[in-house]
């Protein structure tokens, strides 16, 4: 289809961007020996896995549903799985569809012993925690923050490895550079030491922003190749964001322009609320295309009745009428995966923009998908 052709609201994913940043970790692959996978949390837009299986080793999960998805529609690739605490009944459906499996506690990987011992061609992890915070403000997304659950304290570390336990992994950057990983590997290299000696596999986890301009991925290849080189081990790192940065737009149309005392404010068929809801988790204010720092200002807000389900105030460069539309930028993580129908809002569709240039309505929503989550 045409572009005009699209509805509102949309998340479209450009091909063409996806490619270039794949080719990028590509690149990391190759030169470092590093394997990466696709945080699936990030990302889960299986029409693309495909490509997505053709430049990475495979994907990672936060939970069964991720898990099988990735078994279905990457196929071939590796799977990996990390989850605060398993289910027992999900155990067995794990083991058969993962090759790799993190515990968070000494306690879980006590519990599910004996599946682990069922299934020794899957490979174990354990979860640390370097007790090493790089970030500052956003105290929900730093697993190093005082009170973390997310992974094993060393003073919590049993002084030898249990035999099934060949890897260890840490997650602790958001969108961050080089630098902070490679102080967070000199903390893990000075404390945990002892436990690199008898691991064959290390996951660095997720939050590298590796596709950001200018990031450091020369830093990045070199450190993989030294730990590789002294350590021997399989090095992996599992982003999310980093795979489909800048990939996604969401486009969306005035419904209606209120006078809102102050300035005007906009009321658009597409919600922070419902599809962005990073929005207001972060909180952040994504980018619009076509804003203009020096037009006048507007508030972009959602037809739910949220009060603060506003997205935030953008300069314009020419006055709003019913009818057009707007485009936010950096819609592809975090959204799709993330969105909901609160307020009995529709999801948006979700549309790939080919690299032809062709726009292929991947999946359109309807009632249903409301109702059925509901009884
Ligand atoms: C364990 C783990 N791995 C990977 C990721 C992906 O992070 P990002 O999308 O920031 O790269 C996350 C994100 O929260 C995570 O918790």
């Amino acid at each position: 289809m045409r572009y005009d052709e699209i509805r509102t609201p949309s998340y479209i994913v450009s091909e063409k961007t996806l490619r270039k940043n794949l080719e990028i970790l590509k690149y990391v692959e190759e030169a470092s020996g590093a394997r990466i996978l696709l945080a699936q949390k990030a990302f889960s837009m299986f029409r693309v896995y495909p490509l997505i299986g053709k430049y990475l080793s495979g994907t990672t999960s936060s939970g069964i549903f991720e898990a099988r998805l990735a078994h279905e529609e990457m196929k071939g690739r590796e799977n990996h799985v990390f989850e605060p605490a398993y289910k027992d009944d999900e155990m067995e459906e794990i083991f058969k569809i993962c090759d790799h499996v993190y515990f968070n506690s000494m306690s879980q990987f006590e519990r599910h012993l004996p599946v682990i011992r069922k299934h020794s061609d899957v490979k174990v992890a354990l979860r640390i925690n370097p007790e090493f915070s790089t970030q500052e403000g956003h105290e929900i997304y730093d697993p190093c923050s005082p009170s973390s659950r997310l992974g094993i304290r060393l003073k919590d570390m049993p002084e030898k490895l249990p035999s099934e336990v060949t890897g260890l992994h840490f997650h602790t950057l958001c969108e961050q550079g080089f630098e902070p990983l490679c102080k967070t590997f000199s903390i893990v290299e000075k404390n945990f030491k002892e436990y690199l000696k008898q691991i064959k596999f290390i996951n660095l986890g997720g939050g590298h922003h590796i596709t950001k301009e200018g990031y450091d991925v020369e830093g990045l290849i070199k450190l993989v190749r030294y730990i590789r080189q002294e350590y021997g081990l399989e090095v992996y790192l599992e982003p999310g964001e980093a795979i489909a940065l800048d990939a996604g737009t969401l486009v969306t149309e005035v419904m209606d322009i209120v006078d809102t005392g102050d300035i005007k404010t906009l009321i658009l068929d597409a919600s922070a609320a419902c599809h962005m809801p990073d929005v207001l988790e972060m909180p952040y204010t994504p980018p619009l295309i076509d804003y203009d720092d020096d037009g006048v200002k507007y508030r972009l807000a959602s037809r739910t009745c949220l009060a603060g389900d506003v997205i935030g105030v953008y300069g314009l460069k020419k006055a709003p009428s019913v009818g057009d539309r707007l485009t936010f930028g950096d819609m592809a993580i975090y959204s799709m995966v993330k969105n909901n129908t609160f307020n009995g809002m529709p999801l948006p569709d979700i549309v790939l923009e080919k690299e032809d240039g062709d726009f292929e309505l991947v999946r359109r929503f309807d009632y249903s998908d409301f109702k059925e989550r509901l009884s």
